[in-house]
């Protein structure tokens, strides 16, 4: 990815639109506290500008290779979340939780079927977002997508309820309550839409006991079993598709309907 010096801040005129003087306050009030929220190794490494810098070329394919047990990267993530569902035929409001430098959301802002959606990715990394900015801007997609540091697990400025797409990749596994985190994705999520999680959960079909307490000692939490779906459940999501590559796991989650499924 290209490396420039060139930041695509949300526009500061007069004029600017509600959701986006809406969202700069959500910087605001997040900012003080974000030192205290990045405790985890994997957290703090997670804003260092040298490693940010070279994220998405080079540290997330190996890293994600070395645990799916093949090759992967950015579009092996994509393709293999899509293929589980192909989603709402035009998404309007969209959300990449915990976006790093945001490839995702970039991906997504660059496919038609997207060209009316709002896509806005947040994490709690100011370099990452100062990146995330400014390699959207270079790609001609700065219009198109926004990056505000923030905690998910935080109230966001988002209205409840209005979410077509959640897009959680690499992050659920880093955050200090994945319920919590579950818990506002279904409360964001309209009904009919839908949740793609990439998060790492034990391969069942190998013995991973080094490899998880590694995971462990950086701050990434390994899901076992069903905890996964277990804890969507109790917080208001539903299991839909769900595969493995190695300890690499893809799954969608949509929302339990109020009546019916609520009590499941
Ligand atoms: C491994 S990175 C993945 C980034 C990106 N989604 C990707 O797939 O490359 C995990 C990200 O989650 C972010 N994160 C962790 N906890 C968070 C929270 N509570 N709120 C917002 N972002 C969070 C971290 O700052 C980090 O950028």
């Amino acid at each position: 990815m290209t490396g420039t010096s060139t930041r695509a801040s949300p526009p500061t005129t007069a004029r600017e639109p509600e959701h986006l003087t809406r969202n700069r306050r959500v910087d605001a009030a997040h900012t003080p506290r974000r030192q205290n929220q990045m405790k985890s190794i994997a957290q703090i490494v997670q804003n260092n500008r040298r490693l940010l810098a070279a994220y998405e070329d080079k540290v997330q394919p190996r890293f994600l290779s070395r645990y799916a047990r093949e090759p992967m990267d950015a579009a092996a993530v994509y393709r293999k979340l899509r293929a589980l569902d192909p989603g709402p035929d035009a998404p309007a409001r969209v959300l990449d939780l915990g976006c790093g430098t945001g490839w995702l959301a970039r991906m997504l802002a660059a496919e038609p079927r997207y060209r009316r959606a709002n896509i806005v990715g947040y994490d709690l990394s100011p370099n990452a977002i100062r990146i995330a900015r400014e390699r959207a801007a270079v790609d001609g997609l700065g219009a198109r997508t926004e990056f505000h540091v923030a905690d998910v697990l935080a109230p966001l400025a988002g209205e409840p309820g209005r979410t077509d797409e959640i897009w959680v990749c690499g992050a659920l596994h880093q955050m200090k309550d994945a319920g919590a985190a579950l818990s506002r994705v279904a409360g964001l999520l309209a009904d009919g839409g839908i949740a793609y999680v990439q998060t790492f959960a034990e391969d069942p079909d190998v013995n991973e006991r080094v490899d998880m307490a590694v995971m462990a000692k950086m701050g990434h939490r390994v899901f076992r079993g069903s905890e996964l779906e277990d804890l969507a459940e109790a917080n208001g999501l539903k299991l839909g598709g769900a595969s493995h590559a190695g300890m690499v796991y893809f799954c969608t989650l949509t929302k339990k309907s109020a009546i019916g499924e609520a009590g499941k």
